[in-house]
């Protein structure tokens, strides 16, 4: 029985024997092969879908270890800034683990779906007028005084957590991708990926991909290579200015022969509709991020015809219905007739 990622990657993580068992048997997501959108590109397809991770988004790998390693400080509280899935993981791996989950959120910019996941869970809910950069700066300047476990990627635990994918990703291919492309909010997960194809690349062999990082245009801070004071993009996921591991993710770029680039929120909105209707794979506005910069790389030719690409779907399309509604065309068919319905499907059969 599959029991997570504790049990499964331990000899790859700092544990003790003080370190409590926490799982909700997170990790094990699937690498799917996106055929249509390999075809039309060119290119050999995956995508990584870590919006089937128990609270629907990648975060749960970094959050059972940070937590699990709070509990082993003997913490009674967590905190953390979030533009919502981390606010959703932190409070259900809170709630296993005992703890209280302070999660503090830019008020009225976060999806709906991981607002509801925070309360139902049982976190403390703290919304600010700022955006996700002032609400991590605030946390972090907390976790200094109070008695409370700061659970934002500046954890080491969360980039120890994150990296198992990477070893997901070569165990699942034999090697590494050519190129592993994914999107960049707070930079961590970017982090934490290039650490972990080092590893196995030391431990097990496999080969190092290239690592594209992609930033939503109005929030692209790395890629101008200033903080943006007011980052702006439809893929609040990644609505960050200030990414905390910046200089993390410069060195994964350049360690690999890649790139951090931008991609604009009408590349975001088409990747998102496109992998749905496409390759039947719903993932989040800012999980999309990644595959508008697939698309954007092989046009320029930063991506090459032929070559392996893992793109991350770092969260699952059910966060965010709002947008799925505002950006697609609705057609809802009403009908209370068995003959009228008959008839419309019989046309419409007919006519495929
Ligand atoms: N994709 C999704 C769906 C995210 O929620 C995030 C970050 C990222 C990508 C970017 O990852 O920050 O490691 O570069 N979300 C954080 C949160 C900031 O609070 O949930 P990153």
């Amino acid at each position: 029985m599959y029991e997570g990622l504790l049990k499964k990657y331990a000899e790859y993580l700092p544990v003790t024997e003080n370190t409590p068992m926490i799982s909700l048997c997170e990790g094990n997501t699937p690498l799917i092969p996106l055929k249509n959108l390999s075809k039309e590109l060119g290119i050999t397809l995956y995508g990584k879908y870590e919006g089937l991770n128990p609270t629907g988004s990648f975060k749960d790998r970094g959050m059972f270890f940070a937590v699990a390693k709070a509990v082993e400080s003997g913490a009674k509280a967590i905190v953390c800034a979030s533009t919502g899935n981390t606010s959703a993981a932190a409070a259900a791996y809170a709630t296993r683990a005992g703890v209280k989950a302070y999660v503090v959120i830019p008020d009225g910019k976060i999806a709906l779906g991981k607002l509801a996941q925070a309360i139902m869970y049982g976190a403390e809910i703290i919304a600010i007028p700022g955006n996700f950069d002032e609400a991590l700066k605030a946390v972090r300047e907390i976790a200094e005084t109070e008695d409370v476990a700061l659970v934002n990627s500046v954890n080491p635990y969360r980039l120890e957590g994150q990296k198992t994918a990477a070893f997901e990703i070569c165990e699942d291919l034999g090697n590494a991708p050519d190129v592993l492309a994914i999107p960049v909010g707070n930079a961590g997960n970017i982090s934490a990926y290039w650490k972990g194809f080092k590893e196995f690349h030391e431990k097990k062999g496999t080969s190092l991909p290239r690592m594209h990082g992609f930033e939503a245009e109005g929030a692209a801070a790395i890629v101008k290579g200033e903080v943006i004071e007011q980052p702006e993009t439809i893929a609040t996921a990644i609505r960050i200015g200030n990414p905390a591991s910046w200089k993390l993710a410069e060195a994964a770029r350049d360690e690999s022969g890649g790139h951090i680039d931008s991609v604009t929120d009408e590349e975001i909105l088409n990747a998102y509709r496109k992998v749905a209707a496409q390759d039947g794979v719903f993932v989040e506005p800012g999980s999309a991020a990644s595959l508008a910069g697939v698309i954007q790389h092989v046009k320029n030719g930063k991506i090459k015809a032929g070559e392996t690409v893992v793109t991350i779907f770092t969260g699952n399309g059910l966060k965010d219905p709002d947008t799925a509604m505002n950006e697609s065309n609705i057609t809802i068919h009403k009908m209370s007739d068995l003959e009228e319905m008959r008839q419309y499907l019989r046309n419409g059969v007919a006519s495929l």
